[in-house]
């Protein structure tokens, strides 16, 4: 029995020891040529982060070759701060040689930026914007993202040149005045406070003008939009000229909200580009959005993070030293 006890001690020692050597030259190959990256998201439930998240898998996958892999690990923050800010010491404590960034509550990165400071993590936010004093607060911290009041103004363009080209069709009660209803994203967020000023400013920066039947967020969801555009349409009968849509989602909602009631659907425009958005276009349903770019956002942050990884200069387009743009693109049935 005492023999028996001995061998098996002995055993688990050697095998512990395998384990240590084995575990070890394994970790020293692989950080020699892994670049792991954490994504942190504000949610996993919204149809354009999700598709910068497969654009940013499908370009990792075709960036590796044998010397080099890469190893993203995303977060759902679940819409709260708290939540992702413990994903994001976890992430520290994992040492992961790279922080992606789509912060749940855009006022609060000054302690995010000073962890990943602390750290030497660069961080790369995007999508949604911190305010310029936080991302001061360390060169490795980056901002990559369109400029959402050039959302704003190309959405106003799309309904300009509309209605300039066919007021008799949308002007419904031919009073020279466009009747609108605005669906707006989360409130705070840069996205919804500029797209939707900057929209309704194009307009009435060329003399068209405008009434704003009313406004409503719809938290970027399709569902609530649903239910926003049906109380409109009962409260306005058949009165709304132009829908604003901060995003696609919304303006999908807007237009099943019409569909729903029986009338036909107005002016309609969101923004994102998203698949079954360029679809409405396409079958008329949806009259134009403003393209967001999924692709560019997803490949802009992987190249900053190969250069910074291979210590290179960085080949992009950095202004003020943090950021990096990306255009808006009006998509109608021309282009769709
Ligand atoms: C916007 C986008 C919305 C939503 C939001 C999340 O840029 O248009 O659809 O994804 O970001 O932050
Ligand atoms: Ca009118």
């Amino acid at each position: 029995m005492k023999q028996k006890m001995k061998s098996c001690c002995f055993l688990l020692f050697l095998e512990i020891l395998i384990l240590l050597s084995g575990c070890n030259s394994y970790n020293n190959d692989k950080s020699a040529n892994t670049i792991r990256i954490g994504v942190a998201l504000y949610t996993q439930d919204d149809t354009f982060i999700s598709s910068i998240v497969q654009n940013l898998e499908k370009i990792a996958q075709q960036t590796e070759n044998k010397d080099l892999k890469i190893n993203i690990t995303i977060m759902d923050g679940k819409s709260n701060q708290t939540t992702q800010m413990e994903q994001i010491d976890q992430l520290i404590r994992r040492n992961y040689n790279f922080l992606c960034v789509n912060i749940v509550d855009r006022t609060a990165a000054s302690v995010l930026v000073d962890k990943a400071k602390d750290a030497d993590i660069p961080v790369i936010f995007f999508n949604r914007q911190p305010v310029a004093e936080d991302i001061e607060r360390w060169e490795k911290a980056y901002y990559v993202g369109s400029k959402a009041e050039e959302g704003g103004k190309l959405q106003g363009q799309i309904v300009l040149d509309a209605w300039l080209n066919n007021k008799d069709i949308y002007d419904k009660n031919n009073d020279n005045i466009i009747q609108y209803v605005m669906l707006e994203g989360e409130p705070a967020h840069q996205d919804t406070l500029l797209r939707t000023e900057y929209a309704i400013k194009t307009l009435t920066d060329n003399d068209i003008m405008v009434e704003k039947l009313s406004s409503d967020t719809a938290n970027w969801s399709k569902s609530q939009a649903i239910n926003k555009t049906s109380e409109w349409i009962k409260q306005f009968n058949n009165n709304i000229e132009v829908v604003f849509a901060n995003n696609d989602d919304m303006a999908l909602g807007a237009i099943d909200a019409f569909t729903n009631a029986g009338l036909n659907i107005p002016l309609i425009v969101g923004v994102d580009a998203i698949p079954p958005a360029i679809e409405a276009i396409k079958n008329g349903t949806l009259y134009g959005t403003v393209k967001n770019d999924a692709y560019g956002v997803a490949n802009t942050m992987l190249s900053l993070i190969l250069s910074l990884y291979n210590n290179e200069k960085i080949n992009l387009k950095l202004e003020d030293e943090h950021y990096l743009w990306l255009p808006y693109e009006i998509i109608t049935i021309e282009n769709a």
